[in-house]
């Protein structure tokens, strides 16, 4: 079997969480590769909604054998918090949670780091969610990280001496801060980690593969995100692309099976950097306020645009992704007309290509379709959509030349549709 990979496209916050809970039951196993607790992946069913920080999707349908891999960062005050929750919501993970040894440990100086080095940058700050992700993966790719295996041996001296270069450190930057509570929670938190089981997580998933079980890799972030391709510096610290899942899991490259795209009907952003086709009028607005358009874990509102094709575009060839799933169609409804950003115009040149930097001289160009002005929640099947819909849909498989396979119309496991070609 190969392990099928599912990321985001845009920005983050695509609808990632929800659409692993709707694929889990095609698995055996679904597993974390990259990122932390910046990531807020939301899922509603059963009129209940959870928000999943480091834990992987596919914790809520029985049975599922659920891995967080090397690549991710854990915090474990984070995830001790957002298990207790799971546990109180009646849903027990200890059996069905396995967590690799080589995943590096966020420690409470990390989040003090995140925060000097936005402070230090002043106006032109990241953004960041503030969890000690990027001083984490600094560690790690400097090897100075602390992992989760590391728990099991000499750990005090291990964390004691991480902390003394953290200090330092933030004394440079000239930091103020108090650690006394928040590193007494977080050793709570590593004494619950102890109870998990901590696996040499590559091994276990080549295994899982020879055994002929099914494996679905779920993203964090999205490729805009990434670390090498995404806008940089306003990125995030990790691989978020499909390459991410062979390096934070271990596996090799042809045992990559399918690849899920997913994006939403329109764009939004969270923190700073570049957006080439962000609104900042009504339109705009009302994507956020229809959409919901409000961070999963910071709370913060999120820029919101129309779709980039350019970028689009670019994301599913550095993904090579196999099937696209378009989310939250739902929240253009009552849209006179959608536009979509089909190329740019850098300097008076007009390019279909990503290009190196996006700055201000970046303008997009779009094409104007027809809105469909239904209210699509409540579609069962592809046969409901309207006309105008299935034009835009037949408009982006076009442009993109990849064929989006899921639509979801609205936030509930319920509520998406799987869309029938020849080959099923
Ligand atoms: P993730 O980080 O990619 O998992 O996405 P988030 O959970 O951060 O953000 C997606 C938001 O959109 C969540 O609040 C979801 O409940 C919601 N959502 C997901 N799919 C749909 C959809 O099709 N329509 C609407 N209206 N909301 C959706
Ligand atoms: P999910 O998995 C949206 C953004 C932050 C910031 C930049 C760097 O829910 O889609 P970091 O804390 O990672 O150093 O922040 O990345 N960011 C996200 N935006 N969704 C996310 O995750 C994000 N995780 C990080 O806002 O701009
Ligand atoms: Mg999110």
């Amino acid at each position: 079997m190969k392990v099928d990979v599912l990321l985001g496209l845009q920005w983050g916050d695509e609808g990632k969480g929800k659409i692993v809970d709707v694929l889990t039951p095609n698995y055996d196993v679904i597993t974390r590769f990259q990122g932390g607790p910046n990531a807020g992946h939301t899922l509603e069913f059963n009129g209940e909604k959870y928000v999943l920080r480091s834990i992987p999707s596919g914790i809520f349908q029985g049975g599922k054998i659920n891995v967080i891999g090397n690549g991710v960062v854990l915090d474990p005050l984070l995830f001790k918090q957002e298990a207790e929750a799971l546990q109180a919501s009646g849903h027990d993970l200890t059996k069905r949670l396995l967590i690799s040894k080589k995943a590096h440990l966020i420690l409470p100086t990390h989040r003090m780091l995140d925060a000097a080095n936005e402070a230090a940058k002043g106006s032109s700050k990241i953004g960041t969610t503030g969890k000690g992700i990027g001083p984490t993966y600094t560690d790690k790719i400097s090897r100075n990280g602390v992992r989760v295996g590391d728990i099991l041996e000499n750990f005090e001296e291990k964390y004691a001496k991480a902390k003394a270069k953290h200090e330092t450190m933030l004394k440079a930057l000239n930091y103020d801060y108090d650690i006394t509570q928040l590193e007494k929670d977080w050793m709570e938190g590593i004494e619950y980690l102890k109870q998990f089981t901590f696996i040499d997580s590559e091994h276990q998933i080549n295994g899982y593969l020879k055994d002929d079980k099914s494996v679905l890799a779920e993203g964090a972030q999205g490729t805009m995100l990434d670390i090498d391709f995404g806008s940089y510096p306003f990125v995030t610290s990790s691989n978020t692309v499909c390459a991410g899942a062979c390096t934070g899991l271990g596996i090799a490259p042809n045992k990559i099976g399918d690849v899920y795209g997913i994006f939403k009907a329109y764009c939004t952003r969270v923190g700073s950097g570049p957006f080439p086709t962000e609104l900042f009028d009504e339109t705009g607005d009302k994507m956020c306020d229809i959409g919901h358009e409000f961070g999963s874990v910071t709370g913060r509102r999120r820029r919101c645009g129309w779709i980039d094709l350019v970028a689009l575009k670019y994301a599913i060839m550095i993904n090579g992704v196999t099937q696209l799933i378009m989310m939250k169609s739902d929240v253009l409804d009552t849209f006179d007309t959608i536009k979509a950003c089909v190329a740019y115009d850098i300097d008076g040149k007009e390019t279909e290509e990503f290009p190196f930097e996006i700055n201000d001289n970046v303008k997009p160009i779009y094409v104007e379709l027809p809105g469909w002005q239904t209210d699509m929640t409540k579609m069962q099947s592809e046969n409901e959509f309207p006309e105008e819909f299935n034009q835009y849909v037949s408009f982006l498989e076009d442009q993109l030349q990849t064929p989006i396979k899921i639509v979801s119309v609205g936030p509930d496991r319920e509520q998406t549709i799987i869309r029938y070609t020849e080959e099923d």
